[in-house]
């Protein structure tokens, strides 16, 4: 039975991510490089729940308990009583490998390791731990506390226990889990990322601005954002790191990255976590 969840990095995902466990009652520990960035996480869970405080949706005595659950950390020696860990660092190979070598040392036995990955090989990062039976990917959506969907990848070892475990642990977490077979960018990345890559080739070409782009889309199909706010929304790192991800997988031309991207991401322009990108942001 799941009692404590750890959660490796407090970015965007990982806040998101302490953020709804906690709020389903789950003890939290969650992880980060330094206090810098652990503070700043922290803190952006503590504002936002301030505003559900702010418009009734919960009470300040259920802030008070949710924030009461999560513990925050520099040392992954904490996750040794966890039942299931979270990773939800930075989209890199090497640092994701890096991470699941150390935590499959640090937990118990019983323990599911799961990705937070948007692209990246389930398989190869099971394959640095004893334990590719429970490990799987659980692929939470942006921003977490707001998105319904939880993509389940499991890989050829992951067991049907670990399966449905994480399955009833996602639901309890009010998510909406759909299961999928490890594979670049899984159900949505996979088809989204061309969709954002093209949205980006059309505004370097000059065939639109990137207003008219996004309310192409989202009058015309009703999205509920265009996809260059979207580009914003997601980081434009972590989309570059999943459309190279994905491309490096399939080598399909429609994932190859746009210079205006690269421009952009060697820029520090990131989008909303930076205050720039194809919009500017307060
Ligand atoms: N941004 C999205 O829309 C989105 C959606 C779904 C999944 N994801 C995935 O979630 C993961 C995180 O993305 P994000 O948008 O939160 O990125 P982010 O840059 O906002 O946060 C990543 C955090 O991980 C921390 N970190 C790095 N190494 C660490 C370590 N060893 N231990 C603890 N913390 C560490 C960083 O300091 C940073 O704060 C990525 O794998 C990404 O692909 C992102």
């Amino acid at each position: 039975m799941i009692k404590k969840v750890g959660v490796i990095g407090c970015g965007q995902m990982g806040s998101g991510i302490a953020q709804v466990c906690a709020q389903a009652g789950y003890q939290v520990v969650v992880s980060e490089v330094n206090d810098e960035f652990l503070d700043k996480g922290l803190s952006s869970i503590d504002t936002y729940l301030a505003r559900s405080v702010q418009k009734e949706r919960i009470t300040q005595q259920d802030k008070d308990a949710i924030i009461g659950r999560i513990k925050g950390t520099t040392s992954m020696n904490d996750f040794g009583d966890c039942d299931i860990v979270l990773e939800a660092a930075v989209e890199d190979m090497k640092l994701k490998k890096d991470i699941f070598h150390e935590i499959d040392g640090i937990c118990p036995q019983h323990a599911i390791l799961a990705t937070n990955t948007s692209c990246l090989s389930v398989t190869e990062i099971a394959a640095v731990t004893k334990r590719p039976d429970k490990i799987l990917g659980l692929h939470f959506f942006n921003p977490v506390p707001v998105m319904r969907l939880l993509e389940l990848i499991k890989t050829a070892s992951t067991s049907e226990e670990t399966v449905k475990i994480s399955k009833e642990f996602g639901e309890s977490l009010d998510k909406s889990v759909v299961t999928v077979q490890d594979s670049p960018g899984f159900i949505v990345n996979r088809l989204m990322t061309p969709q954002i890559l093209n949205a980006i080739k059309m505004l370097e070409s000059g065939i639109a601005t990137k207003e008219d782009i996004d309310t192409g889309m989202t009058q015309g199909l009703n999205y509920p954002m265009g996809p260059l706010a979207l580009a914003d929304l997601i980081g434009l790192d972590t989309l570059l790191y999943i459309a190279n991800g994905i491309h490096e997988q399939l080598k399909e031309s429609q994932y190859i990255a746009p210079p205006l991207l690269k421009k952009m991401v060697s820029e520090g322009q990131l989008g909303r976590k930076t205050g720039k990108g194809f919009y500017e942001y307060n």
